[in-house]
């Protein structure tokens, strides 16, 4: 069987202050600062999206080395559609240019490719790319790596009273609605709530992201621009993360 990456912990000297017996199951991204990247570079914003393909890769690598095993990036959102259609055609060829080139190294490191957003908003191109790799990838037992694709959070919470309604004029739906049952309709139901989300570029915003499961994640705002991300950026996260009390509304012991 194919050997995952999680099982081996490379060299960083920050790798060797992370408590093993504190690592955050699940790290939520806000990926941003592409276009103040390029700016300052005097280039256009794609070429500043083209650079965030590096921290992509960084927050996967690191994401493995710590023994994470959930990585969810806020890779496009439901608002994004209102950015210049140039743009917005550029991003998602990007995505399908990193999906191919990725493919060997998500089937040689087991990753486990999933999406969560409006996947039908998408160009049938690259929905059907996505649906191919998490359709293969899907038995993979290491990193669970999830792209939000045209997502936002209130759209999820809609799409989910959506679908409930539905089951209820079906005659399908009789139980009280409580927390577990609304989480069953959501885009990926089977994923853990965030321990830790990391919000790159300085800016203290949630934009409609994971609202429903990040009630009590512990939030890391960086000063970097997301393609200067790199895996010490994530380690220092995690550092930070583990020297926070989380008490979920209750008291310290
Ligand atoms: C936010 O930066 C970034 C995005 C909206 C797109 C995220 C895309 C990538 C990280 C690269 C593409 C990679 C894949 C695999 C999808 P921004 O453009 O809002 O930056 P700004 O706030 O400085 O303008």
């Amino acid at each position: 069987m194919k050997k995952s990456k999680q099982e081996g912990r490379g060299e960083h000297p920050l790798l060797k202050l992370i408590d093993t017996s504190k690592i955050p199951a699940h790290v939520a991204i806000i990926m941003d600062g592409n276009g103040r990247w390029a700016k300052s570079r005097g280039l256009a914003r794609i070429e500043g999206h083209k650079a965030g393909i590096e921290g992509v890769k960084a927050a996967v690598e690191a994401a493995q080395e710590v023994g994470v095993k959930y990585l969810t990036l806020y890779a496009f959102s439901v608002e994004n559609w209102k950015r210049p259609e140039s743009e917005v055609k550029e991003l998602f060829n990007l995505l399908d240019h990193y999906l191919e080139k990725e493919k060997e190294k998500i089937e040689e490191e087991q990753i486990r490719f999933r999406t969560i957003g409006r996947l039908n908003d998408l160009p049938k191109k690259t929905k059907k790319n996505l649906e191919d790799v998490q359709n293969k990838t899907m038995n993979h037992k290491g990193l669970t790596l999830t792209f939000a694709l045209s997502y936002g959070g209130r759209a999820e919470i809609c799409d989910a009273i959506g679908k409930m309604i539905g089951k209820a004029k079906m005659g399908e739906f009789s139980s009280e609605v409580t927390e577990d049952i609304v989480q069953k309709y959501l885009y990926a139901p089977d994923l853990p709530d965030p321990d830790l989300l990391i919000r790159t570029s300085g800016e203290y915003r949630i934009s409609n992201f994971l609202l429903w499961q990040i009630a009590y994640t512990e939030i890391i705002i960086l000063d970097v621009l997301w393609p200067d991300f790199r895996p010490e950026h994530f380690y220092e996260a995690v550092l930070d993360y583990q020297r926070r009390e989380r008490r979920y509304g209750g008291v310290s012991e």
